[in-house]
């Protein structure tokens, strides 16, 4: 297939690039770099830099593509509470022209980068795709308008599109000399962090709260390797139909805490890594687990990078080779 990767300098969008690559499709890649970093963007894509609604445009108008993934967003839970135009704008807005543009230039189908944030604090857990999408802050609330406009443009305009909705995304895509990971210049997500501990540039990791109603005390997560969620974007390109929005959470099934993480580190990395117990961090939910029966049967996925340490070992392998 001939594919639109926007965002394709980021650190998701990155590794998909490349699997889309390995497996003999066409890729053209569509990042502003307002955050990714051109060096992530596979040598085997065209690249093209550019705003997104403008840009999709421009490159959907030369025609014959057969798909779209759409990565390319702002995804700071804390910012988008205090600048929230960020991410009516830079998500919202660009995505509906970006919509726009697909309707414009007859594009058949579109693979969607959404959040487990569209749920927010969950009722029950595993959460399953069925569960009431409230989220807490406006970086989820964005990427669900996202899935409604999707939905509707499905619905009237034919289009195949489906929504996958991230649990904790983590670890590297190490494949020879390809090494593509996360590199955010804010970082916020709590295996990155904890590494940079590990390799010196940060003293200590801050554990947000040791109190929750967990086994341990600390919050409990769902981290999938981004080689398995990259996988499933695949298996969406294949699996979708027209005029259909399906929507797949992503994620192993089984939580882990953040004690657990460090402990992880620990052990992959050699270091003593120093936490220290700090206030819980707002709208941090105690446990996000996804239930993930509906992508096993509907699109046949099943990730095999589940263990922490095969997660956590890849990620140390691309931070040493920073
Ligand atoms: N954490 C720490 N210390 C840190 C950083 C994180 O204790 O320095 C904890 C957090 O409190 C949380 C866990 O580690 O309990 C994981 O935090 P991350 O920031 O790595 O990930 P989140 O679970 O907050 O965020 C993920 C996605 C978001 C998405 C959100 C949905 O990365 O994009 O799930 O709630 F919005």
């Amino acid at each position: 297939m001939k594919l639109l990767v926007t965002g394709g300098a980021g650190y998701v969008g990155s590794v998909c690039a490349a699997h889309l690559l390995e497996a003999g499709h066409e890729v053209v890649v569509l990042d502003d770099l307002s955050t990714g970093h051109r060096d992530a963007v596979p040598s085997g894509a065209t690249f093209v830099e550019a705003e997104l609604g403008a840009g999709a445009d421009e490159v959907l108008g030369a025609g014959g593509f057969d798909g779209v993934l759409h990565f390319a967003a702002r995804s700071l839970v804390g910012e988008s509470v205090t600048e929230p135009e960020k991410y009516w704008s830079g998500n919202v807005v660009a995505s509906f022209r970006l919509l726009e543009a697909i309707r414009r230039h007859a594009v058949p189908r579109l693979v969607f980068s959404s959040t487990a944030a569209t749920y927010g604090e969950p009722d029950q857990v595993p959460i399953p795709e069925s569960a009431p999408t409230r989220p807490t802050n406006p970086y989820g609330a964005s990427k669900l308008a996202i899935d409604h406009m999707i939905t509707s443009y499905a619905t009237a305009h034919g289009l195949a599109a489906t929504s996958l909705r991230y649990f904790n995304v983590a670890g590297a895509h190490v494949a020879g000399d390809t090494h593509l990971g996360e590199r955010h210049t804010v970082e916020t997500h709590l295996i990155p962090l904890v590494l940079q501990v590990a390799s010196g540039t940060r003293e200590s990791i801050s554990i947000f709260g040791d109190d929750w109603p967990t086994p341990d005390g600390t919050c409990v997560r769902d981290y999938i390797h981004v080689d398995d969620l990259a996988d499933a974007h695949l298996l969406a390109l294949q699996h979708s139909t027209a005029g259909d929005h399906a929507v797949y959470n992503l994620g192993s099934g089984h939580g882990f805490s953040v004690l657990e993480v460090v402990e992880t580190c620990r052990s992959v990395t050699g270091h003593p890594i120093p936490a220290v117990v700090a206030p819980r961090r707002a709208g941090d939910p105690a446990v996000l687990v996804a239930a993930g029966h509906r992508a096993a049967e509907q699109l046949g996925w099943k990730p095999s990078r589940t263990a922490l340490a095969r997660i956590v070992a890849d990620a140390w392998e691309f931070a040493r080779g920073r």
